[in-house]
């Protein structure tokens, strides 16, 4: 299927098509990895709305970006009942290991750091995001872990690219 035949699919079940900008704007992320402004009009071209309202959404929800994000999205939340469990420690530490300031994306392309508002997971906290999965309870050293499995996800993944690229015998 298409992110148009995607996006018609989403879009009829709602009545009024500007409801069915959210589903949109997430199907769309999936098919592009984030959303430039040629991706939103499209959107809003196929639902038959305002290029305004789709771009609104797309600049008020964390969830969405419109800028390029690394292979991990690294969401911390910031919000009280992680900042009272030292999610600034975390932010700090993160920035540091990373080499990169909030916002930032590490020069490999692996890592985008972010803060969040609350995950609805504050009996966690401090809690993080990464893709679809809360990391919760965290402090440096399971930081740490934390970023060496992911680094340990993206050489399995590239070694499996390279086999699979590899001519047959070899
Ligand atoms: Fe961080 Fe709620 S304040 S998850």
């Amino acid at each position: 299927m298409t992110m148009r035949e995607k996006i018609e699919a989403a879009a009829a079940r709602y009545p009024d098509q500007r409801s069915a900008i959210m589903p949109a704007l997430v199907i769309a992320q999936k098919q592009h990895g984030h959303l430039p402004g040629p991706v939103l009009e499209e959107v809003a071209d196929i639902l038959g709305v305002e290029r305004i309202w789709v771009y609104e959404l797309a600049t008020f929800y964390t969830l969405f970006h419109t800028e390029p994000v690394g292979r991990f999205h690294l969401e911390l939340c910031d919000n009280v009942s992680c900042m009272l469990r030292r999610s600034e420690d975390l932010l700090r530490h993160l920035e540091a290991v990373l080499g990169i300031k909030k916002g930032g994306t590490t020069p490999d392309g692996l890592f985008t750091l972010s803060t969040v508002e609350c995950l609805g997971a504050c009996e966690m906290a401090p809690v993080m995001q990464v893709g679809d999965d809360y990391h919760g309870d965290l402090d440096i050293a399971r930081v740490d872990a934390l970023l060496d499995r992911l680094r340990a996800t993206a050489r399995q993944a590239t070694g499996a690219d390279l086999a699979a690229a590899a001519p047959p015998g070899e």
